[in-house]
């Protein structure tokens, strides 16, 4: 098993086998490009820069796939979160289809990657069934059929669905995908040391000084590179983008069925907010239906165990589930706008790239950031370039949202330490629970673990103060702000946070 940022299990992680980078890094090379981040985004584009010519170093915090990648619920499409219809609404009709034509393009990229480099990763082509159950819903169905058309994606209108589900409507969408996204992800790591590039774990990029060549500090020493990618979700420090991502959680399981017939061979999504979506993957010789939703804004959910609490009772409503095998959740950046932000980082204008604000469509878009960002980096055009530029400016009627969200969060401010006696009676514990507590006017992130022993942090993230909240199910402390999430004993898990919670020493 591979670990990842929480402490549920999700099925991809618990089929592979951990990564051992076998080449070693000069550390008096000057690396034409770093990339910061060990998922599918930093490894698509690191593979893609190595086989251009370019020298690569991979610096990945943990290990690879710890993040999301080893989360995902991996379904690869063309038929995307935001709806075209948003799109074709925020950015216009010819921007929709050229975002359609990325998103073909990533999933080329993924299925040539597969065929050059003989990757087994239960890669195929799936069609997408989308539903309406209410009319309200039917309604919004055909508004995004029509714009998905429009955009030139192929959907088309079907009087049968794959599920168990009574519905009004229902749409069929041809040329999806899915995978086993880590064993693709290794695959990709093995290809590119193949090709030559240097993959660093436990590496964690802590700053970047803007100098030529750029100065990488990390917690594993320093590199140089001549470009620098952040492909870590949200990229560290402190940024515009900050204020245009928001961070969600969504949850997934892993259950057998019955009835073999009740499998759907396809991507399945409900029209519901949030949606639930089906799918089903064969893991080393056995048939999972993975199913997921529930999402909501990280550290909103305290008790996110209620969350696997609801998935499940939903799908037993609906399908004769014969055991829950695994259950997991993982983190993703909503856009203010809708499209992700790919490109040169706000305020960087040179060297330093940033893919992030891929919502739900992470296979998708980390392909795409990987095509866009090895243009970019080689001086070619690119199409796409100011589509999904970081810097654009889009007032739409989200982006006020995402700035009232900060401003709301801003007033967690947190302070300092003290007596375990007193720490105790604040909160009742049992082994296994974190609380944030208030002592004066202080808030302090206490954890009793397993053996009772009691565990207490500063709860001031240490990105930008706002206060953590405890996650039940993943037994870690979430930033409502911009993601950060820490273990139960403080150390980072998820950026943009580059340094632990501060420890407090508990006085007898
Ligand atoms: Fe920014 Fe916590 S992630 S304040």
């Amino acid at each position: 098993m591979t670990p990842r940022d929480g402490a549920c299990v999700s099925l991809w992680q618990d089929s592979v086998t951990p990564f051992r980078p076998v080449n070693q890094p000069d550390r008096n090379l000057i690396y034409d490009v770093a990339i910061a981040g060990g998922g599918i985004t930093g490894l698509t584009t690191a593979l893609l820069l190595q086989q251009s010519g370019k020298s690569c170093i991979l610096l990945e915090a943990e290990t690879l796939g710890f993040g999301t990648s080893g989360g995902t619920t991996a379904h690869i499409n063309t038929f995307l979160d935001t709806p075209y219809s948003t799109i074709h609404k925020n950015f216009g009709e010819d921007n929709a289809q050229l975002v359609a034509n990325a998103a073909k393009e990533a999933i080329e990229l993924i299925s040539r990657n597969i065929r050059d480099h003989h990757i087994e990763c239960g890669f195929e082509y799936k069609p997408a069934y989308v539903f309406a159950e209410t009319e309200e819903e039917e309604k919004e169905l055909r508004k995004i059929h029509e714009a998905t058309i429009g955009a030139g994606v192929d959907m088309e209108a079907v009087t049968e669905i794959p599920v168990p589900f009574g519905f009004k409507s229902a749409f069929r969408i041809n040329g999806q995908a899915q995978f086993h996204p880590l064993d693709y992800l290794l695959a990709l790591a093995k290809a590119f040391e193949d090709a030559g590039g240097i993959i660093i774990q436990h590496c964690r990029v802590l700053d970047v000084q803007n100098d030529t060549p750029l100065d990488i500090e990390t917690d594993a020493g320093n590199y140089k590179a001549v470009a620098i990618v952040f492909a870590t979700h949200i990229p560290v420090g402190i940024n515009l983008l900050h204020l245009r991502c928001i961070p969600y959680r969504s949850y997934a399981m892993a259950v057998t069925l019955e009835n073999d017939a009740a499998y759907p061979e396809a991507l399945v999504y409900d029209s519901q907010d949030p949606y639930h979506y089906y799918r089903t993957q064969l893991v080393d010789g056995k048939k999972y239906m993975i199913a997921g939703g529930y999402d909501h804004r990280t550290a909103e959910e305290e008790n996110t165990e209620n969350r696997f609490r609801q998935l499940e009772a939903y799908l037993r409503t609906h399908f004769a589930v014969e055991e829950v095998h695994y259950r997991w959740s993982s983190q993703y950046f909503e856009p203010a706008d809708g499209l992700p932000y790919i490109g040169h980082l706000p305020g960087h204008p040179g060297n330093i790239y940033v893919a992030t604000g891929f919502g739900g469509n992470g296979m998708t878009y980390s392909a795409v950031a990987a095509l866009l960002l090895k243009s970019m980096i080689l001086g070619e055009t690119s199409p796409y370039q100011s589509l999904f530029n970081p810097n654009r400016i889009k007032p739409v009627a989200g982006f006020l949202n995402f700035i009232k969200h900060n401003a709301d969060v801003a007033v967690h401010l947190a302070g300092s330490l003290w007596s375990a006696t007193r720490i105790a009676t604040l909160s009742e514990l049992a082994p296994g629970e974190g609380k944030v507590v208030k002592y004066d006017d202080h808030k302090i992130a206490l954890y009793k673990d397993e053996a009772g022993v009691l565990h207490a942090v500063h709860a001031a993230c240490t990105h930008m103060k706002c206060s953590v909240t405890w996650n039940t199910a993943e037994r870690s402390w979430d930033c409502p702000c911009h993601g950060a999430r820490f273990s139960a004993a403080g150390k980072v898990l998820t950026g943009p946070a580059n340094i632990p919670l501060e420890p407090i020493q508990l006085n007898p």
